[in-house]
């Protein structure tokens, strides 16, 4: 029997026999009676095993090390008085698998740098176990959250021939065969992408509101808490849809995305509080029932040559891309919230965004929280064909390999807007875990590729 399904059920089952299987998280014992703290893997919490000199196997089971899959056929009993309401007396423990001494998890707190070298049993320490549910859950949430507005979900290509965002930080594809390298795609240029965007727009103009959800991959060999070479992104593109739209669209998602998990991590996120980030169920609370504020970037940048002194040897202008330490302080110090910084300089945003009455501004807006930084990137896109095709020349970009983006704007092109929420960093801000090697499953940054 699953234990989710026990939980769901144990009050009218005092006294029945059952079958569990699961793995054991902890095995104490004294000369006449031992506990077994198992994990079947339906949910967070540990079943209580409690076995005794009966059971025939006694000596053999008080050995069960720490990791072994083991089979229990017992009594549920309730235990009103105890900190789980239910336990199992066992008649039976048969060891499925015994886990041999060298299993890394010990019965100790283990640090994260350790437990990265061991992915293939990290999701059995509770940190991973609780954060690999979190991440499934959260993919339900973004599809569930689409889905019921009518978006189609389209899968875009993992294998490409752009760049979209115009910044170079690309991983290329090589062919093998024979033990012979191609440096190319079959006689092609070829790159993972790192953006569904370009390939999703197409279908906003057919489907109206669409996204994608899926792998992007940067070669960007930057060594920070956020920046994963492979890394999951959300992208919703919609037809007839401008930036304050996109805007209305993002807050809603999130705040959509923290009730659903809410909801269906409850476990997961009260260990995330009791264990991680001791308030972090108030702040995303808080963050649901707010009001995210907007703000220009000309705005934040008065405010950051106000506080120029906190950024040692920094000069603070118009124009200047914001690192990390900016962001954070407008939403950590200046809002204390969620904020959108909006309408960035042209020439730090890439050649799709749309250009504002200003000829200096473009229609962009970056979604910055407290502890993570940029959240979500979004835009307006230059749907005017010539201005586009004028930008793309200004930044010495060739036309040719993206005439296809460029006739969208010939063929019924009209306004439409999207962005892209880094879904990896949503789950730091869920959990207030802190690096994102600890919310990947198998985590992909530079000088670190453990198989
Ligand atoms: O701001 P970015 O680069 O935007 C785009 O790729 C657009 N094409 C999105 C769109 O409009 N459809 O990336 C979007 C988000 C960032 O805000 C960040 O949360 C996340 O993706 N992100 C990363 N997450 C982890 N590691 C990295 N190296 C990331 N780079 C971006
Ligand atoms: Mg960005």
């Amino acid at each position: 029997m699953l234990v989710k399904k026990l939980k769901e059920t144990y009050e009218s089952m005092d006294q029945q026999n059952i079958c569990i299987q699961g793995w054991v998280r902890t095995n104490r014992n004294s000369k006449a009676v031992g506990f077994i703290e198992c994990n079947d893997g339906t949910t967070f919490s540990n079943v209580q095993i409690v076995y005794s000199t009966d059971l025939e196997n006694f000596n053999e089971v008080s050995k069960i090390t720490l990791g072994s899959a083991i089979e229990v056929e017992g009594t549920l009993v309730l235990t009103p008085q105890g900190k789980q309401p239910f336990e199992i007396q066992a008649k039976k423990v048969s060891v499925l698998g015994l886990s041999e001494h060298d299993y890394p998890l010990q019965k100790k707190r283990h640090s994260f740098e350790y437990m990265r070298e061991i992915p293939h049993v990290r999701p059995r320490a509770n940190t991973y176990y609780a954060m690999f549910r979190l991440r499934s859950v959260l993919s339900m949430a973004i599809h569930t959250f689409f889905q019921s507005r009518g978006f189609v979900y389209v899968h875009t290509p993992e294998i490409t021939g752009n760049d979209a965002e115009g910044a170079g930080e690309c991983f290329t594809v090589t062919c093998r065969k024979d033990d012979q390298y191609e440096k190319d795609f079959f006689g092609k240029h070829a790159q993972l992408t790192v953006s569904g965007q370009l390939h999703v727009e197409p279908f906003a103009l057919a489907y109206r509101n669409v996204y994608t959800f899926g792998p992007t991959f940067r070669a960007e060999n930057s060594n920070t808490t956020r920046h994963a070479s492979e890394f999951w992104m959300i992208e919703p593109e919609m037809a007839f849809a401008d930036l304050s739209d996109d805007m209305d669209c993002i807050e809603e998602m999130i705040k959509y995305c923290i009730q659903y998990c809410l909801e269906n991590a409850s476990e997961e996120m009260a260990f995330f509080e009791k264990m991680i980030d001791k308030d972090c169920i108030q702040r995303v609370t808080k963050v649901m029932n707010s009001h995210f504020k907007r703000m220009t970037y000309t705005e934040a940048i008065e405010h950051l040559k106000e506080a120029k002194d906190q950024f040692e040897n920094q000069d603070i202008f118009w124009g200047m891309d914001l690192q990390s330490e900016h962001e954070r302080y407008i939403c950590e110090k200046v809002v204390n919230g969620p904020v959108f910084l909006t309408d960035y300089p042209k020439d730090i945003k890439a050649f799709y965004m749309r250009i504002n009455e200003d000829g200096k501004t473009v229609a962009a807006c970056d979604l910055l929280v407290p502890y993570v930084g940029e959240l979500v990137g979004g835009s307006q896109r230059e749907e005017r064909y010539d201005v586009l095709v004028n930008r793309m020349k200004e930044m010495n970009m060739e036309q040719e390999t993206l005439q296809w983006y460029l006739d969208l704007r010939r063929f019924g092109g009209c306004k439409h807007s999207g962005f892209g929420l880094g879904f990896d960093r949503m789950l730091m801000y869920l959990s207030g875990v802190q690096n994102i090697r600890d919310v990947q499953p198998y985590p992909r940054t530079p000088r670190n590729l453990v198989f």
